[in-house]
């Protein structure tokens, strides 16, 4: 009866390990990591559009195709890809976009932003590729 009691306790131990090793199949796959943790990234990305930064994207872009505040409509602007992005956010050397201004979005403040906080200017970058 003891020796009983000893095997089903010894079985419920190991089941438990299993469940908790990492190669079980419970485990999160890589690819759900990713993309987890890349929605995070485009939650916390659209959250520095609309306040996080200073001087705030959105009081100057909208995001509805078409209207313009200040600077143009980036409904859209996700097509033109990463690199374009994190240019023209952070760097003077980019020509104006055709019917703006140059000189008036405030990319020295930003450049100067990405030099303390580089993994912000990649969650507003991963948000601002969702506009498609
Ligand atoms: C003071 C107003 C102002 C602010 C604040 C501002 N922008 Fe701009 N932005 C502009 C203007 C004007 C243009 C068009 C001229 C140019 O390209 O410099 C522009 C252009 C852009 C473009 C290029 C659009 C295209 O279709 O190619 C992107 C992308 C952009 N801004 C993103 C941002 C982001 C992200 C922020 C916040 C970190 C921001 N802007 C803050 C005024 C602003």
């Amino acid at each position: 009866m003891r020796r009983v009691g000893l095997m089903a306790a010894l079985f419920l131990m190991l089941a438990l390990t299993a469940c908790e090793h990492p190669g079980s199949p419970r485990s999160t796959p890589v690819a759900d990591q990713t993309f987890a943790e890349s929605a995070e990234m485009q939650r916390r990305g659209e959250w520095l559009f609309r306040r996080g930064v200073r001087p705030s994207c959105h009081a100057c872009h909208s995001l509805q195709a078409g209207r313009t505040i200040v600077g143009p409509s980036l409904a859209g602007v996700g097509n033109k890809g990463e690199e374009y992005l994190w240019r023209v956010i952070t760097q003077e050397d980019v020509p104006p976009t055709p019917g703006f201004a140059d000189g008036v979005m405030p990319v020295r403040v930003y450049a100067k932003w990405r030099e303390e906080h580089e993994e912000q200017v990649a969650d507003l970058v991963s948000f601002l590729l969702t506009l498609r």
